[in-house]
């Protein structure tokens, strides 16, 4: 094969409806259906060179090279990818993201979403986007949403997420309070994967979570405000009720996550149009009509448990930036 090189991008995505569990841990498959905003800002942008030449993956993320577990799940994609291409060159992987990684900012989502979608390119794979989607989802199952623009879905048990509406379909803001610095302690996988087994909570939510994702996706497409902010706390309070019935309990809510919580509450009941998500991290995303969105941003800035406030629009999906094939010559990426 002819070495390649692809440079890709992708942005975060923020689960309105949230996954949480696997039914099927092996071929990492969601339990739940879950819906999503792609936003503007939060970029991952990754550079994949296969090289024949090279005797093992060599992988550099924000400048620093990986080991363990990090390294390991980008080496399992890039095996996915040589599989399907049957060849074994091994890659050098650069990738950068223009946010705090592993905070609870859905770093793994655009990493793995612009790593499938440079790999798959760099091999020389033309595939779908929906194909492009499933790859990314085996890594990293929230990684499948950010393929693509707007709001999606990654149904229960699918292999793929689809895309419900693109960006410009309505002009909400996400903004991302952040309330803490630092890497999380607790990884997504892990955390969902101590609650399926251990928290009597678990079959409530698996039970719950079709019917806000139902009620969630018609507020969507028919654009209705309330109704989406709803349906998206009580999947994020759900979510996280689940993880404080495990034992020992799983707390990923901080005194500055709860306060932000609360204000939302007030915000709202003064007027002001917001509704709270949670992650798994401390972070409160505030969701916001565009025409309220700077009144809320200013009043969230405000509280001392606030570091900053990142304010994102709908954004487009994951998107190749170059793909040459190597010549011999430099090249541009
Ligand atoms: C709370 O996609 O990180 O952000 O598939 O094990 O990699 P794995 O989990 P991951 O989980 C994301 C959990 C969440 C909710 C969501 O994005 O839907």
């Amino acid at each position: 094969m002819t070495p390649a090189i692809a440079v890709a991008s992708a942005h975060s995505n923020i689960a309105l409806i949230k996954y949480w569990g696997k039914s099927d841990s092996a071929r990492n498959l969601p339990a739940v259906p879950s819906l999503s905003l792609t936003l503007d800002g939060m970029t991952t942008t990754t550079r994949v060179e296969f090289d024949a030449e090279l005797a093992a993956d060599h992988v550099e993320l924000d400048g620093a090279v990986t080991a363990g577990r990090e390294q390991a799940r980008v080496v399992a994609l890039l095996d996915r990818v040589r599989a399907i291409r049957a060849f074994d060159s091994r890659a050098r992987v650069t990738s950068q993201n223009d946010f705090p990684t592993a905070a609870g900012l859905a770093s793994s989502a655009s990493g793995f979403a612009a790593l499938a979608l440079a790999a798959a390119s760099a091999a020389g794979l033309s595939l779908s986007l929906e194909a492009v989607s499933g790859l990314a989802r085996q890594s990293s199952a929230s990684a499948a949403r950010s393929l693509f623009g707007g709001f999606a879905s990654l149904p229960a048990d699918s292999e793929c997420a689809h895309q419900v509406a693109p960006e410009g379909h309505w002009d909400l803001r996400l903004l991302v309070a952040v309330t803490e610095e630092g890497r999380k302690p607790l990884g997504s996988t892990e955390a969902m994967e101590v609650t399926k087994q251990s928290s009597p909570y678990y079959a409530a939510w698996v039970t719950h979570a079709p019917l806000l994702f139902q009620e969630a996706e018609r507020a969507v497409r028919e654009r209705q405000f309330d109704t989406l902010g709803a349906s998206m706390e009580q999947s994020t309070l759900m979510m996280h009720a689940s993880m404080w019935a495990t034992r020992p309990a799983i707390l990923f809510l901080t005194e500055g996550t709860l306060a932000v919580m609360h204000r939302v509450r007030t915000l709202r009941s003064q007027g002001l149009p917001c509704y709270f998500t949670i992650d798994a991290g401390p972070h409160v995303k505030v969701l916001a009509e565009a025409k309220h969105a700077e009144a809320i941003q200013r009043e969230l800035a405000l509280m001392s448990q606030v570091k900053r406030v990142i304010p994102c629009a709908p954004g487009p999906g994951a998107r190749l930036l170059s793909n040459t094939l190597l010549t011999g010559k430099a090249l541009p990426c």
